[in-house]
């Protein structure tokens, strides 16, 4: 397991780590080429800090390697693995400046007064914080002490760098725009950023690649356009973008395709993964994306209460939700469960209004089944 391969910046090969009778992380595999920003993504609990962890040596695995820039760092100590850790709660030094925050790690490699001033004005500069050094932390923004927690991992120049949902603790409107920072950063630095989070948008927004993770184990590893496009899981499907699923049983299937027969009173046709395979009579799910759902106010005898209707159904506007072009309605349909669609609501008269009846339609190919 000592083989070198120099095109990655980090490589996990069947890592696990189990607590007691709790399999927190369970055979996961991957490797990052470098200088890009690579994501793990999953709900709470699933075993990412765990895995972060075992990448910075914190946490010994029960089985697998790492190998940081193609070495095995499995007995390495964590001061001797070139990995820097951000945490959720940055942990910079409440006592200490700015410059002083930086200085710590240099100060703990033996680095010279004048290859301190020198690193920390470049790294200074490199988050575009140059006249910040005598700073004390209080009198910094929540975006600068990210920026700072971050140059003070990365003046230690580090193979790879991890964050654990370092946006965790800031309000909504400065994650949002952290978002982009960190993103920018990580192009500066041209450095691997292993970031952790809860949360798809983030991970679809700045990522490179992104790991799904759920019960200790990655479901898929893709870029952010393949997990929402071709999702391979439910369970992907489920968790990346937002989707309407209905339930039902399957009537027909074969060649990719599958039609169901939904509990919600409609057929639906539509395309599976070649890993699926489902056949007549098992239970299965059909996913479709809002915006591939089409909404007609037009709705008249001859597509109303189709009792044969494929990928079709009726229902009334429930509400409206007003997001300039990202708008949805909510349309509630004869079961009682809420559909969401994308529609241009342009402030006329013409648009849809709460209570009116309406066609929802959407094409097979647009629609997933697991
Ligand atoms: N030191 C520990 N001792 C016992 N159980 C732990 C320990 N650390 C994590 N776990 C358990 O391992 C699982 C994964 O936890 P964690 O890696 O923190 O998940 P995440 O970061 O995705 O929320 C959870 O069930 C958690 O309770
Ligand atoms: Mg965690």
């Amino acid at each position: 397991m000592s083989t070198t391969n120099p095109t990655h910046d980090l490589a996990c090969t069947a890592l696990s780590k189990s607590f007691g009778s709790v399999q927190a992380v369970d055979n996961v595999s991957f490797d990052i080429p470098p200088g890009s920003f690579f994501s793990i993504l999953g709900p709470s609990g699933c075993g990412k800090t765990t895995l972060m962890r075992m990448i910075a040596g914190f946490e010994n695995p029960d089985h697998g390697d790492i190998q940081i820039k193609g070495r095995s760092v499995i007995r390495i100590p964590p001061n001797k693995r070139n990995v820097k850790m951000v945490f959720q709660h940055l942990a910079l030094f409440p006592m200490m400046n700015v410059y002083d925050n930086i200085a710590y790690g240099l100060r703990c490699v033996g680095a010279s007064r004048k290859e301190i001033d020198q690193k920390i004005a470049d790294v200074l500069e490199r988050v575009a914080l140059p006249d910040v050094a005598k700073r004390e932390i209080h009198q910094l923004s929540g975006g600068q002490k990210q920026r700072i927690a971050i140059a003070r991992c990365m003046v230690l120049n580090p193979d790879v760098l991890l964050l654990d949902e370092p946006l965790g603790a800031l309000d909504l409107k400065l994650r949002e725009a952290m978002k982009i920072e960190l993103k920018l950063l990580q192009h500066q630095f041209n450095t691997t950023f292993v970031y952790i989070t809860h949360d798809q948008s983030e991970a679809l927004v700045m990522s490179d690649n992104v790991a799904v993770m759920n019960e200790g184990r990655f479901e898929q590893i893709g870029t952010p356009q393949a997990l929402y496009h071709h999702p391979a899981s439910a369970f992907v499907a489920g968790f990346v973008g937002d989707s309407n699923r209905w339930t039902g049983k399957v009537i027909d299937a074969g060649n990719n395709n599958v039609r169901l027969s939904c509990d919600a009173g409609f057929d639906a046709q539509s395309h599976t993964t070649d890993t699926i395979t489902l056949s007549r009579g098992d239970n299965a799910t059909v996913y479709v994306r809002p915006e591939h759902i089409q909404v007609d106010t037009q709705v008249n005898a001859d597509n109303n209460n189709q009792t044969d209707a494929t990928n079709a159904l009726t229902g009334h506007i429930d509400s409206l939700l007003f997001n300039g072009a990202n708008s949805r309605v909510l349309v509630r349909d004869k079961a009682g469960e809420l559909i969401e669609a994308d529609v241009t609501l342009t402030g006329s008269s013409h648009d849809p209004k709460p209570g009116d009846l309406v066609r929802l339609s959407w094409r097979s190919e647009q629609a997933l089944c697991f």
